[in-house]
């Protein structure tokens, strides 16, 4: 009978002070090298990888145990620590040794799909199918252990802020974020569906209701919306709500808890206060609600210098209300040959931009295809707002508004990231404030609440809600970190009246805003504290922390392009029984 070995160590714990000690170790075999008397296996476990010598002279039972182990056979060694003879500096454990008295196979293992290593180029279709072998990678534990690193250190925090965890329903009615819902059919309910929450919104501020005062949760959120890197069908919020706060109260506690989860997990420095910005400057100076300031390349309206100029394309598109702005990218001209600016436009186009017209400033003087078209003086004051100087490439957008800043912003960001100049390391946070309350719909032809329909407008602005909604700002925030917005929140109506008064703004009739929210109108007619919160993306923040560039590299199973899970092969067809219980009949064809 084997003796039944007890783990003393995690392998990657092991430094010169064990030398001399006996310990047991149990992982997989990361790795075997046969080298005639001796084999050398390195054992990993969560903690690292620590180096195992099988000796015939330590134990020659040990040594022909060795010779049948395979990559990621689960094992147990007991042995005792020694001094490496040529010392590993690039391993936390390289100084030293382990020789196996005992060797035990706990689990054979067949040969992997994939490797267990950092840098291997396996497509991530595959990554996902075999995504428990995927989070053996040291890199992918990390990120999971940042995850729960982070997730703790909000809890302890807001803990001690005096917020309250509370959990809410995820069978649920709809709350309106903006995304299509999840539904789930209720068996005893037949023809009835739940919506799974797109975020807890209405029951915090129902909790705000209770007299809770300060809520928290970290919880899942699901909303089938197109994805993008940063974007997943289910993805976790750190979800809060103050009772008795403005603004400023929401923003000041939560930069605290963004500032000690940036020292503590990473020992970066985020300066407090963080720098506000309200949201028509960051549109105005980087063309985007959710701005990367760790580069300049601001935009620059040059509408009112070139309305008289003889280039149709720009005085047409100020003609009919758009306007011309450009982006100086400073000292980098000579990075961008004729061709790179032709792919430049290409990248505009995706935006919506009919082209980019540009000018160089070279030692020779200004190149530019559009140069003919300005006389000197326009010429002369073009470069003046862009502070051009001889090294410059200045790039402009004519078109409506949201086409000019749309494209511009992210112009802004593509040539950083060609010049390399997007860097990991730093960490470049700030507030958006003021948002506008609504933005109109084209497709439906109608207003939408930009932020949630639960959102205050700025006081000073109600009386505009009736006459002209698009000027009403919204006592919302976003905290925008390197271009992501990494959350958001408001201040919320309190009162029914007024929350009656914004579903009207909406086109909402009557009817329909007590059919949907009537359990929140209600709930406001008896005594509601003004209130307030936000929401971070923690799979956002994480990816931030570690700086990965898709959000799925920080959770343990996520779904791909497509919301399907290529491990358990989500979604599936249902079985006929179970369709027919809940009273529904599928119209796919097979
Ligand atoms: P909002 O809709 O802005 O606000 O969401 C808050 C934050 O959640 C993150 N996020 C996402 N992360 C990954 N995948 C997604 N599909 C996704 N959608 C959103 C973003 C975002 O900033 N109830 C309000 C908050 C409030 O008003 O308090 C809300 O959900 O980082
Ligand atoms: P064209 O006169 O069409 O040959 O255009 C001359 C230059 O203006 C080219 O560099 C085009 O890319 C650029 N251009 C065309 N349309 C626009 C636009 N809407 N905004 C900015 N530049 C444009």
């Amino acid at each position: 009978m084997t003796v039944k070995l007890k783990r003393t160590h995690m392998a990657g714990t092991l430094r010169s002070q064990h030398v001399e000690e006996k310990v047991t170790l149990m992982g997989w075999v990361q790795k075997r090298r046969d080298l005639g008397g001796l084999i050398f296996v390195d054992l990993r476990d969560r903690s690292g990888i620590m180096q195992i010598v099988f000796d015939k002279d330590v134990s020659e039972e040990a040594f022909t145990a060795a010779e049948g182990l395979g990559s990621e056979y689960v094992i147990a060694v007991e042995g005792k620590v020694f001094t490496r003879q040529s010392i590993n500096p690039n391993m936390p454990t390289g100084e030293v040794e382990i020789f196996a008295e005992t060797l035990q196979i706990l689990n054979k293992a067949e040969t992997p799909p994939i490797y267990i290593k950092d840098d291997d180029d396996v497509s991530e279709n595959l990554r996902l199918k075999y995504r428990y072998l995927d989070l053996r990678k040291p890199s992918m534990q990390k990120n999971l252990m940042i995850r729960h690193e982070t997730a703790k250190i909000v809890r302890n925090f807001l803990s001690e802020e005096g917020f309250v965890e509370v959990e809410t329903p995820v069978l649920t009615k709809p709350t309106p974020e903006g995304a299509r819902d999840y539904l789930v059919p209720s068996r005893v309910n037949p023809g009835k569906f739940y919506a799974l929450p797109q975020s807890p919104q209405l029951f915090k501020q129902l909790l705000m209701v209770s007299g809770m005062d300060r809520y928290f949760q970290i919880v899942k959120c699901f909303r089938d919306e197109d994805l993008r890197a940063d974007r997943q069908p289910e993805f976790t919020q750190i979800d809060c709500e103050m009772s008795f706060v403005d603004v400023e109260d929401v923003i000041e506690i939560n930069e605290r808890l963004v500032e000690k989860i940036f020292k503590e997990v990473l020992d970066v420095e985020i300066q407090l206060p963080l720098q506000q910005m309200t949201y028509e400057e960051a549109m105005e100076r980087y063309g985007s609600d959710k701005p990367d300031v760790r580069f300049g390349f601001e935009l620059v309206n040059v509408s009112d210098l070139v309305k008289g100029c003889g280039f149709k394309v720009f005085t047409s598109a100020i003609e009919n209300g758009g306007s011309v702005r450009g982006i100086n990218v400073k000292g980098y001209g000579d990075k961008f040959s004729r061709k790179d600016i032709t792919s430049l436009e290409d990248y505009v186009k995706t935006y919506g931009a009919k082209g980019l017209a540009w000018i160089k400033i070279t030692n020779e003087g200004v190149t530019s295809p559009i140069a003919k078209f300005f006389n000197e003086d326009e010429m002369a004051a073009i470069l003046k707002a862009f502070n051009g100087e001889e090294g410059d490439l200045i790039l402009f957008v004519a078109d409506k508004n949201s086409v000019v800043l749309d494209s511009l912003g992210h112009l802004r960001g593509e040539v950083a990231k060609r010049l390399g100049l997007l860097n990991k390391d730093e960490y470049k946070a700030l507030w958006v404030t003021e948002f506008p309350l609504f933005e109109y719909d084209e497709e439906a032809n109608r207003f939408v609440a930009k932020h949630h329909p639960f959102t205050s407008p700025v006081e000073a602005d109600i009386p505009l809600l009736e006459t002209e909604p698009e000027k009403v700002r919204a006592r919302a925030y976003d905290m925008v970190i390197n271009g992501y917005e990494v959350g958001g929140g408001s201040i919320r109506i309190h009162s029914s009246e007024l929350q009656e008064k914004m579903f009207k703004a909406l086109g909402f009739s009557q009817e329909e805003a007590w059919d949907q929210f009537g359990f929140l109108l209600n709930a406001f007619k008896y005594g509601t504290p003004p209130h307030g919160g936000i929401a971070f993306g923690l799979d956002r923040l994480i990816m931030l922390l570690t700086k990965e560039e898709n959000i799925r590299e920080v959770i343990a199973f996520p779904k791909t392009q497509n919301a399907s899970c290529p491990l358990t092969n989500a979604p599936a067809v249902a079985e006929e029984k179970a369709l027919e219980e809940l009273s529904i009949r599928t119209v796919v064809e097979e």
